[in-house]
């Protein structure tokens, strides 16, 4: 009798731990939880996709909604206006476009900001081609541009070669910005050649 008494007590015991362990929640296990779809949402999440489970409402299977074609950002308006494809057509075609944006002392040293830290191991400190790598060995110079060649091509081109490579110069349309670009542009104009000092802005050093 005394042992049924102790089995029964000891069952008692382990049931009630039982219980409590297995409610309580930790970790992922959320607990017990009761009416679990009250807070649970069961919505397409747009930011999550389960492949074995693609969403049969929206296009391709995706939770997310593709953008409108022809969509740009907010803040990023200036990218819009530049759709080139790319080839030697383009490339002269960029010969009309025009800086669009105004050069100051604040937009040629954000010019020279960039230019320094994107540009420099190639084109140098002074944009005269004699950049470390170059006069390390390691690659070829870029044309100099106090060159009468780069004093004669337009800001267009200058934008075109920047944001979508030419030659051996790799493209920068996704390390800056169109706006960016222009900025630098304005910088390389102050650096050397004729247009020197043509906004009458020195870059500070
Ligand atoms: C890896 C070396 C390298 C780097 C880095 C580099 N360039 Fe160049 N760049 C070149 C070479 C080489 C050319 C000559 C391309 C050609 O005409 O064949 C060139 C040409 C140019 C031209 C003349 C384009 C034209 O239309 O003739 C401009 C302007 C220019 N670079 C600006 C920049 C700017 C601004 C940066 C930084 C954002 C930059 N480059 C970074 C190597 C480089």
């Amino acid at each position: 009798m005394a042992n049924t008494r102790i089995i029964l007590s000891t069952f008692a015991l382990f049931s009630v731990m039982a219980l409590f362990t297995a409610c309580s929640a930790g970790g992922d296990n959320p607990g017990y939880e009761y009416a679990p779809n009250m807070y649970h949402g069961f919505g397409y999440e747009p930011l999550s996709q389960k492949e074995d489970e693609p969403n049969t409402i929206n296009p391709h299977g995706m939770n997310m909604r593709e953008p409108v074609k022809g969509t740009v950002a907010r803040g990023q308006q200036d990218f819009a206006n530049y759709s080139f494809t790319v080839s030697n057509e383009s490339y002269e075609a960029s010969a009309s476009l025009k800086n669009p944006v105004a050069s100051s002392p604040k937009v040629i040293a954000e010019g020279q900001t960039l230019y320094n830290i994107n540009c420099t191991p190639c084109h140098g400190d002074k944009g005269l081609g004699d950049g470390t790598i170059v006069s390390a060995g390691k690659f070829p110079p870029p044309p100099s541009y106090d060159s009468d060649r780069i004093k004669t091509t337009p800001d267009g081109k200058m934008f075109y070669s920047i944001r979508y490579g030419k030659n051996l110069m790799g493209a920068y349309g996704t390390v800056l910005t169109p706006n960016q670009i222009w900025k630098v542009v304005h910088y390389i104009r102050t650096v050397s050649g004729p247009y020197k000092g043509a906004s009458n802005v020195t870059a500070s050093k």
